[in-house]
């Protein structure tokens, strides 16, 4: 059986996967002195276009700021609202925050916790702008649903792919692709990373100018000492495009190998249904976080504890988003509630191997 910790090594809740190849292209773009945003940025910027099918992709330093370039291209201003879900790292929320727009929080869905529908319905108001959908650990949010309420009101959906590159809908199309817009994050707690960095996708030519002068002080190309717009410096530099690059060469292999440690997961704990579960996965969707369910909360503490003095690190979900002071929204989130008080995050990272996760289920069975 294969291993990627020792025998009794610290096992991370997360690690990146980062390996020769990734240093030396990384070491080569410094030796060539083009360090800045240049001919690696356009190469990744045009690989990662061609990997989803989309006509633009343009580069940023985070996903979060992603979120911020594509929520202004979308023209969210000071008095709008973007609907988002209750459920989902910070970064959602506080990039449309900091358009000028408020986050109303919707609560998610008991299936596979992504936005609820009927709660967005509800959250809808004139000064809806957007709807942030989040793929919430790989798994697809409704998009076709969400166009269908949002369309007609001229609300646009955007896709916070952040946490599901390469995961696709049930029906087999690649996520990112479907609503108006779609965000992704390359930060090191991701599949594929180079430390900080994310980009968005979309086919229409005006957006794509936007997020340029958005990314480069207000203007569409570097060679111009005239800047029409405001904009910032969100420039991705060849360093990280260079890290980029390699680690989308080993995407494809990675994903596969996410669904697979899951499979082992889910193998290894199947008898445990009384005491945790694992939520159910739709085939075309890959795993970003291995994630269990208590159906005794109360015992989640105890288990976190256990698994570290076997050397084995967890991570707790988020919080409810309408419960933090920035993001406040009055209503019933059951669904959310529910979910934060239940789940609990294993050892994720891509480097994993079975014996690996062996180590941690033989843990957790003691517990049982
Ligand atoms: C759903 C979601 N959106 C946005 C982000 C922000 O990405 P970044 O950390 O690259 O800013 C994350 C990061 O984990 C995320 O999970």
């Amino acid at each position: 059986m294969e291993y990627a910790y020792e025998e009794n090594e610290f096992i991370p809740q997360w690690e990146p996967m980062v390996g020769d190849d990734d240093a030396k292209a990384v070491y080569d773009c410094v030796k060539s002195t083009f360090i800045n945003e240049g001919k690696l940025a356009a190469e990744l910027e045009s690989r990662l276009a061609s990997y989803f099918g989309a006509k633009h992709c343009i580069l940023s330093t985070s996903g979060t700021m992603a979120l911020f370039m594509a929520f202004d291209a979308l023209g969210v201003r000071h008095g709008d609202e973007v609907i988002v879900p209750d459920i989902t790292f910070a970064g959602t929320a506080d990039s449309a925050m900091l358009c000028g727009a408020k986050a109303v929080c919707a609560d998610i869905n008991n299936k596979n916790r992504t936005v609820d529908i009927s709660a967005v319905e509800m959250a809808i108001t004139p000064k809806t702008r957007a709807v942030a959908a989040v793929h919430l650990n790989g798994h697809a949010a409704d998009i076709d649903a969400l166009k269908k309420i949002c369309g007609p009101k001229g609300i646009y959906v955007l896709e916070d792919t952040a946490q599901s590159i390469g995961s696709r809908s049930p029906d087999g199309r690649v996520l990112g692709t479907l609503g108006d817009i779609a965000t992704f994050s390359l930060a090191s707690t991701k599949i594929i990373t180079c430390a900080q960095g994310g980009f968005v996708l979309t086919n229409d030519d005006k957006t794509k100018d936007r997020l340029i002068e958005l990314k480069d002080h207000g203007r569409l190309s570097r060679k111009w000492n005239h800047h029409p717009a405001l904009g910032f410096n969100f420039k991705l530099t060849d360093i990280q495009c260079a890290m980029a690059l390699s680690q989308l060469a080993d995407l494809d292999r990675r994903l596969e190998k996410m669904k697979k440690l899951e499979l082992i997961y889910r193998r290894e704990l199947e008898n445990a249904g009384q005491f945790v579960s694992i939520p159910l996965r739709d085939p075309n969707s890959v795993p970003w976080q291995f994630e269990i369910i208590f159906s005794e909360p109360a015992r989640r503490q105890a288990v976190v504890d256990s698994l570290k003095s076997a050397n084995i690190g967890t991570r707790m979900p988020y919080e409810p988003l309408h419960l933090q002071a920035p993001f406040e929204t009055a209503g019933a989130f059951p669904n959310a509630e529910s979910y934060t008080s239940s789940a609990l995050w294993l050892p994720s990272s891509p480097k994993l191997e079975e014996g690996d996760i062996m180590r941690v289920t033989d843990a957790l069975k003691k517990m049982f």
